[in-house]
């Protein structure tokens, strides 16, 4: 089964074409990324605007980049999926349009893909792991602790109450003037700093539920950022290493706590699941591994191209989607807002065309 899949949910233009044989691994023919963070670095973060205009200038180009490199044409795909939200919805709907377009003139079934649901499924597409699987979503707009029990069968056991994990990195890089996009930024400051130096809160750290919080945390760095100023080059970093520490502790006592809420609704997890792109920071990967030794589970994180937003996830999950009949119609709605975890309330064979789902 051969899925074109295309990704404009934010600042990357991205189109894969990915093959699904049977339950995973999956193989990537092609998974083209182009990311805009040029456009938006002036600005200090993602513009919506100007993101909406590169995606329609760009994609055509990535789209057949993709298709050349995996050496296919549009007749020989199975399907086209495209990221219908959640996102910023100019974006979202240049995407989707044109996923609409290809699967309409070839005649190819079309999947509207909610993009939390391609991270959730990734680990399937690299490692071919089965369900159920306890998944630690950590993006620039989610912090989810979810129970994936099936594709489009999603329980959420934990949330942030206030900011997501990534949006966190990403304003704490932006308060001590480190370049856009702030994650990466702070983990490369971070690896030479002392995480010791400030004892920064651990929000949340023993409360019996599973959610997050990141807003008190981020508030105390800049309290102690603004009361150092100005700032020398050893501060940020120590600054950065010790908030760092602080999400660090703070995630390892709340996945702790989503694992054992896992155990107890569905037996033991199958893995340990990270996906979105804060998972791409190596700190995060090494304090999950003591997390899933633990809980006695395996931990499986995707690499980080595959963890941040790409074409494959969502080509993958198109892949997931179609083998299970699940495709969508024309009418199919861009979404600004989709919770992940609405997927699971759906009747059986429906097909998500409609907003409010
Ligand atoms: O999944 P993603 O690529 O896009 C969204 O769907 O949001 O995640 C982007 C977020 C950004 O907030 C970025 O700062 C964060 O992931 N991020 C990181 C790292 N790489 C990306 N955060 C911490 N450390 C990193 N190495
Ligand atoms: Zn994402």
């Amino acid at each position: 089964m051969l899925v074109l899949g295309i990704e404009t949910t934010c600042d990357e233009t991205a189109a894969a074409v990915v093959e699904r044989t049977g339950e995973g691994p999956g193989k990537i023919l092609s998974n083209i990324v182009l990311s805009q963070i040029a456009e938006h670095a002036p600005f200090g973060g993602v513009v919506p605007e100007i993101a909406a205009r590169a995606h329609v200038e760009a994609l055509d180009r990535i789209v057949g980049k993709a298709m050349m490199e995996a050496g296919k044409t549009f007749a020989e795909l199975d399907g086209v999926a495209a990221a219908a939200g959640p996102g910023l919805i100019g974006g979202v709907i240049v995407g989707l349009t044109t996923a609409k377009a290809i699967s309409l003139v070839n005649g190819k079934p079309l999947m509207a893909i909610n993009h939390l649901e391609a991270h959730a499924l990734t680990a399937r597409l690299t490692s071919g792991i089965a369900f159920p699987y306890c998944l630690f979503l950590a993006s620039g707009g989610h912090t989810q602790i979810v129970a994936v029990v099936g594709v489009g069968k999603y329980v959420r056991l934990g949330t942030t109450v206030d900011d997501a994990m990534g949006e966190a990195f990403d304003k704490v890089a932006k308060m001590l003037s480190l370049p856009y996009p702030g994650g990466p930024e702070v983990e490369r400051s971070a690896a030479g700093g002392n995480a010791k130096r400030f004892a920064f809160p651990r929000p949340m750290l023993g409360r019996p539920d599973a959610n997050f919080s990141l807003s008190g945390l981020k508030t105390a760095v800049r309290n102690e950022a603004s009361r150092m100023m100005p700032l020398e080059p050893q501060d940020v970093s120590d600054l950065c290493a010790s908030f760092q520490a602080a999400v660090l502790e703070s995630t390892a006592d709340r996945l702790s706590v989503g694992l054992r809420l896992f155990h107890e609704q569905f037996g033991p997890p199958r893995a340990l699941v990270a996906a979105g792109g804060v998972a791409a920071n190596h700190a995060i990967r090494g304090a999950l591994q003591d997390v899933a030794a633990k809980a006695q589970t395996t931990l499986i994180i995707p690499p980080p191209a595959l963890c941040t937003d790409n074409g494959a996830m969502i080509a993958w999950a198109g892949a997931e989607r179609l083998a299970l009949g699940l495709t969508d119609t024309m009418d199919a709605p861009p979404r600004a807002r989709w919770l992940l975890d609405a997927n699971a309330t759906a009747p059986a064979g429906y097909t998500n065309t409609r907003a409010g789902f």
